[in-house]
């Protein structure tokens, strides 16, 4: 297939120049665990991967968590033997525990202990970028953090960041290391990091990659109040408010409003709302979760797509 000249930037000043839109892998880690996503294909998984890749996609965002060990293992085989790889990034400090559920440490030994079973699933001698997932326990984001400092110091990472922290936790570990990225969570849906971490990324010069730009699918345009009733059960956004009312009923008037614009841009309304995120001056990249290949073209518009102010207030416009 012809390579898309998919629009590219700066992450922050690590130097990785990175397309727009990149894959997001924490559905391809499948069902059967506190955050899982229903059954899922690995086949399905790895041929979402190599169209992504085919279209022009330069990085791929994963997780040791995403179903313990499965997303960062298909991302590994998808990348065998590959004579180009994408950059790859991934986070640490979520741990397996009972009952499949998420446990939170950001003690040394376990990040360490992390980042090599990281490498060895992803088949690679350095990640390109190392992020601390959640910054819990609080107290222990400088323990967290001064292990992602000494995995650069000796190679094993190449570039560190985190995810989920406020702008005060990133003040207390700044003087330890440069946070070189921020991993927050940023849609229409979402805009909480509007009102003060992307201001302060944008003028400390970190990169950020923002996620859920499309609110875990409820922006796509092809979620419906059925499709929400027989999600499967191990589906965690059963569970989630965002597919709930109240705000389920305000999410869908606002999936057609973003349907609006995407008709006159010939896109869906999935694209233009990962667009939005990318309208904000300190993002760098949008992080859009792909489950199959099919999903990947209807989306990859966003990259290139420049909404004019009154489309934007269009969009954002609830009365
Ligand atoms: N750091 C963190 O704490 C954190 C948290 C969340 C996410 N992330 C990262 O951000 C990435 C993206 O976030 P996300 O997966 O929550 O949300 P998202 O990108 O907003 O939505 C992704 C979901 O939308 C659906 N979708 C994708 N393309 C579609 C299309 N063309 N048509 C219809 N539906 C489509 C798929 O689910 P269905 O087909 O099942 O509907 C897909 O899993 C994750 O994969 C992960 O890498 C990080």
């Amino acid at each position: 297939m012809q390579q898309t000249q998919l629009q590219t930037t700066q992450l922050g000043t690590t130097g990785l120049v990175i397309t727009r839109v990149g894959f997001g892998a924490w559905a391809i880690g499948g069902g059967g665990w506190e955050f899982g996503w229903g059954p899922q294909d690995d086949d399905q998984s790895i041929a979402a991967i190599h169209h992504a890749l085919e279209r022009g996609v330069n990085w791929i965002d994963t997780a040791a968590a995403y179903g313990f060990g499965r997303s960062e293992g298909v991302v590994g085989r998808a990348l065998a033997g590959l004579a180009q790889r994408p950059y790859v990034f991934t986070k640490a400090s979520l741990l397996e525990g009972p009952g499949h559920r998420v446990v939170h440490s950001l003690e040394r030994e376990d990040i360490l202990r992390e980042a090599e079973a990281s490498l060895a699933r992803l088949g690679l001698d350095a990640i390109d970028l190392y992020q601390l997932h959640w910054p819990i326990p609080g107290p222990d984001i400088e323990e967290g953090w001064s292990a992602l400092a000494e995995l650069k110091e000796q190679g094993l990472v190449r570039h560190i960041g985190v995810s989920n922290f406020d702008a005060d936790q990133l003040r207390r570990i700044q003087s330890i290391a440069p946070v070189e990225t921020l991993q927050p969570q940023y849609s229409l849906v979402e805009r909480e990091a509007e009102e003060e971490l992307l201001p302060f990324a944008e003028r400390e010069g970190i990169g950020v990659i923002v996620y859920s730009p499309m609110g875990s699918g409820i922006l796509t345009g092809r979620m419906t109040r059925q499709r929400i009733q027989d999600l499967p059960a191990d589906d965690w956004r059963r569970h989630d408010p965002r597919f709930r009312e109240p705000r389920l009923g305000r999410s869908l008037a606002l999936v057609e409003r973003l349907r609006t614009v995407a008709d006159r841009h010939g896109t869906t309304p999935g694209a233009v709302a990962v667009a939005w995120t990318l309208r904000d001056p300190a993002v760098d990249g949008a992080i859009v979760g792909f489950r199959r290949p099919d999903q990947v073209d209807p989306i990859l518009a966003a990259a290139g797509l420049e909404l004019g102010d009154a489309e934007i207030a269009h969009i954002e416009d609830e009365t």
